[in-house]
């Protein structure tokens, strides 16, 4: 039996995303597994060094979840110039959870340094900025990933199922609902539960900027290829409290609406808000109908309604509602057991680094996203639709 070390560098890893979802529920659980068994007789190992820029909460987080893996601290640096040299060891996957801005410089550092990139999403906030890393990725043949982790969401593998298998008929429409309260921080005893440079566009901020990646992926791979699209983004709350405590103003769209048109017809439309009260099945919710049937997701649970299913309503507002439209609804059941989506996609890529097995979701797909974005505040910006060109 080999097990076969693979060096990673964390970058980033002190902040929300890279400490639960990529460090404790990706790496720490892929290593307390005892790595990912790719054969009978062979397993890869994550072997992680944790990078940024605040020596404390570094310490502080190798200590926190290193012992429970390696059983002791993780290693850990400042010096991320000096982990790409190789100064502490050999780690062949550079991958990064920083702030939006701060991505297209480590990921030009770390491809300068011959590394395999993996990163968070957007990977950029212009889309010019996003093709580069994927053209100096390809150019310097290194292979690139980038975090798509809703295509692996149990609710959305249920609705690839439900579509593969022909259960919608001829798809006709698709409605996202995203969102849910984030409190502005104002009231102290209600602090705000999001960084808050996504309130600020110079800081890389925007509604936009940080859920149209995630549709574009989402709506493309479970429905097909977008062909334009039209937005509006609104920023409703004016004033947001920061991390210190300091007021600041929130100069990015905490809302977004967005009609997305694929190149078959069917229409994708998708509100998302940082300023709405949940009254629905999940955070994310999505709708899909079809001629034969319709199905709601939320992040895990899936309902479909059939078309031997669906009610006949009559509007009359004289009377009680006499359908309860929640009933003729059917659960659709777990087929498998559904592990973390982030760790999902990390085990791919590790597979991808070590056996050279296909991995699709790279920096130029990711670019895409990207695009997306930007060609949603030109068309909010100038109040019109936009065709999306192939990139
Ligand atoms: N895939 C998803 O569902 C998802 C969800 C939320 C956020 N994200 C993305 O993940 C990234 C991080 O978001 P977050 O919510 O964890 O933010 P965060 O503010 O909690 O963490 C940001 C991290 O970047 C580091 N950082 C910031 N400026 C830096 C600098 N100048 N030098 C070095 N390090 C620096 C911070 O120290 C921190 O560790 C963003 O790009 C965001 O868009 C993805």
């Amino acid at each position: 039996m080999e097990t076969r070390r693979i060096g990673i560098i964390l970058n980033g890893v002190t902040g929300r995303m890279g400490t639960n979802q990529h460090l404790v529920r990706s790496i720490n659980a892929i290593i307390r597994q005892g790595g990912i068994q790719v054969r009978s007789d062979l397993a890869l190992m994550p072997d992680p060094i944790l990078t940024g820029r605040n020596e404390q909460k570094l310490e502080a987080l190798a200590a926190a979840h290193g012992p429970a893996a390696i059983g002791k601290p993780y290693p850990y640096t400042t010096d991320i110039q000096g982990a790409l040299d190789g100064k502490f060891g050999d780690y062949e996957i550079f991958f990064d959870a920083s702030s939006t801005l701060q991505r297209v410089r480590f990921v030009e550092m770390a491809v300068a340094a011959g590394k395999h990139i993996y990163c968070e999403k957007p990977t950029a906030t212009t889309s010019a900025e996003a093709i580069h890393l994927a053209k100096i990725a390809e150019e310097a043949q290194v292979k690139n990933g980038v975090v798509q982790d809703k295509l692996w969401l149990p609710g959305f593998r249920k609705i690839a199922d439900l579509k593969e298998g022909g259960f919608f008929g001829d798809l006709l429409n698709v409605h996202g609902e995203f969102g849910y309260w984030v409190f502005s921080g104002l009231d102290p005893a209600r602090p705000a539960q999001r960084p808050s440079w996504n309130y600020r566009a110079e800081d890389g901020g925007g509604i936009m900027i940080d859920m149209f990646c995630h549709w574009q992926y989402v709506i493309s791979n479970l429905f097909g290829p977008i062909q334009s699209l039209v937005a509006y983004g609104s920023t409703d709350i004016p004033e947001r409290r920061d991390e210190e405590g300091t007021i600041y103003k929130n100069t990015a769209e905490d809302s977004a609406y967005a009609i997305f048109v694929l190149e078959d017809g069917t229409v994708c439309q998708f509100n998302s808000s940082w300023c709405v009260r949940v009254r629905r099945d999940d955070l994310l919710t999505v709708e899909v109908h079809g001629t034969h049937g319709s199905a709601v997701a939320g992040l895990r649970e899936v309902y479909i309604q059939s078309a031997a299913d669906t009610p006949r309503p009559v509007w009359n507002p004289d009377i009680v509602q006499p359908i309860n439209y929640f009933d003729n609804w059917q659960l659709v059941p777990n087929r498998i057991e559904y592990e973390n989506a982030f760790k999902i996609q990390w085990e791919l890529f590790l597979r991808h680094v070590a056996l050279d097995e296909p991995f699709r979701w790279t920096l130029r797909e990711g670019a895409k996203g990207v695009q997306l974005a930007e060609l949603g505040i030109e068309s909010w910006r100038q109040r019109r639709w936009i065709d999306v060109p192939p990139l």
